[in-house]
């Protein structure tokens, strides 16, 4: 468990992972996104208390961040057909070990979906009544015997750090409504489907007070499903730090709440129930940093704007939710093109991307009130590194006004690895087709 409880970013750096930004930049060019491995199993590790960790690879998805975590004992969760196919492409099997190294989690079965748990034998997690049917009559379609399937429960409440990633409660569209919930119990033994597990995950980047009122709710659905629960999990949500002061999550008091609903359900139901998590957010927000170059700085009346080559097609957290970053300058190599030496003052700057809205500011609040920044005097040509940039980050990029997807870098073993080269304008366009 981490010892420090408040973080603190420092607003100037030259280095990530002890590689030199510039080099970096030599190396690999901006606007490109590097992640500390080091970082990625010291949270792993963290949760060892758990019995299964459950990586929610929508936060982070590259190949080489499954692997890793998957070589720290991680298993995964997949919310597509895509996200299917990369945990096998990453090297996790489909079947085996004691726990499903695979569970499809959503709240629908796209066709290829459904075809893919099917064929593969993976595990669902079901977020709607429907899903528990078409599975059923899949399974027997293709003669196949079930597995016992989990339920992922809306308890009826929610939260979340934007009204955007509320995931419980009457506005939100995930999970299966708790008052249905006897309901479902009936559809899967009409399916011959055993209910082997509970789901419950009510918001991301959310506190510790709403987490942990979901095990009352997870225990009083437990009671409706009964004696055929093994497994329980609390979903993903533990919040990381993105903001000077902000506190850790006391995680050995969150392990507890949990541990002692599960304790109290095997003794109820005279059964082990083993207690997952399935963090996203938590394992690789803290280990991300987006590298971009400074190309403009301009003062437009009393506002003074650096102006940079990553914008919300890299980094899309700001303008959707208002997401605060912390942001860091480092000069540029040798600090040539940079006026500014060593000792930089801090002012107050608002920082922007390069695409053509005016809403692409990595500095807003959300509903898009523009907010400035103090950071350190910069020069054109100085690099912005963008933190806490691990989680939905990359893996929410576009092509908008035809950027390129940004590269990837992992930085392990006092290497920087290429994980994702830059995408490529022919790589971009390559499925567009002019009729003849
Ligand atoms: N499990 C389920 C079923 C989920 O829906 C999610 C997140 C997680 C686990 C992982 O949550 P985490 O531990 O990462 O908070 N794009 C938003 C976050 C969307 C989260 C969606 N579901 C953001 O940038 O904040």
């Amino acid at each position: 468990m981490p010892t420090d409880t408040t973080t603190s970013f420092p607003t100037q750096i030259d280095s990530l992972a002890g590689h030199a930004i510039a080099d970096l930049v030599a190396e690999f060019g901006t606007p490109t996104f590097c992640y500390d491995a080091d970082k990625i199993v010291e949270r792993v590790n963290d949760l060892a208390a758990f019995d299964v960790v459950r990586y929610a690879q929508k936060a982070a998805s590259n190949l080489a961040i499954l692997d890793l975590v998957r070589r720290h004992g991680v298993l995964v969760d997949a919310v597509s057909a895509g996200e299917i196919r990369r945990a096998m492409a990453a090297g996790y099997q489909p079947t085996g070990g004691e726990h499903p190294p695979i569970v499809y989690t959503a709240d629908i079965f796209d066709r290829e979906a459904l075809e893919l748990v099917v064929e593969h034998g993976i595990p669902i997690n079901c977020g709607s009544p429907d899903m528990i049917d078409q599975y059923g009559e899949a399974m027997k379609a293709a003669d196949k015997t079930p597995l016992g399937i989990t339920l992922r429960i809306n308890p009826g409440f929610g939260h979340g750090h934007s009204q955007k990633t509320n995931t419980g409660g009457e506005q939100s569209k995930h999970g299966i409504w708790h008052e249905q919930l006897a309901d479902c119990v009936t559809r899967a033994a009409e399916n011959d489907l055993i209910i082997t597990g509970l789901h419950m995950h009510i918001g991301s980047g959310t506190d510790m007070e709403h987490l942990s009122q979901v095990c009352g709710a997870m225990e009083q659905a437990a009671h409706v499903v009964g004696p055929t629960l093994t497994s329980i999990s609390a979903g993903g949500g533990l919040p990381t730090p993105y903001r000077d002061g902000d506190q850790r999550v006391d995680l050995a008091a969150y392990f507890d709440l949990w541990d002692a609903t599960r304790n109290r359900l095997a003794t109820a139901f005279g059964n082990h129930i083993s207690l997952e998590i399935e963090p996203g957010r938590y394992l690789t927000a803290e280990s991300g940093s987006l590298i971009a170059e400074i190309r403009a700085i301009k003062q437009m009346g009393s506002n003074l704007y650096y102006l940079l080559d990553a914008g919300f097609n890299d980094l899309a957290r700001p303008i959707l939710y208002g997401a605060y970053h912390p942001m860091s300058i480092c000069p540029a190599a040798g600090d040539e093109g940079s006026e500014i030496k060593s000792e930089r003052k801090l002012q107050d700057v608002i920082v922007g991307g390069p695409l053509c809205e005016s809403g692409d500011i990595f500095t807003q609040e959300e509903g898009g009130f523009v907010c400035s920044r103090q950071l350190p005097e910069a020069a054109v040509g100085d690099y912005l590194i963008i933190g806490c940039a691990g989680a939905y980050s990359s893996v929410m990029g576009s092509n908008y006004n035809s950027k390129p997807l940004a590269a990837e870098v992992l930085l392990q073993d006092s290497k920087a690895h290429v994980i994702r080269q830059r995408q490529t304008f022919e790589e971009m366009i390559a499925g567009e087709i002019i009729p003849k």
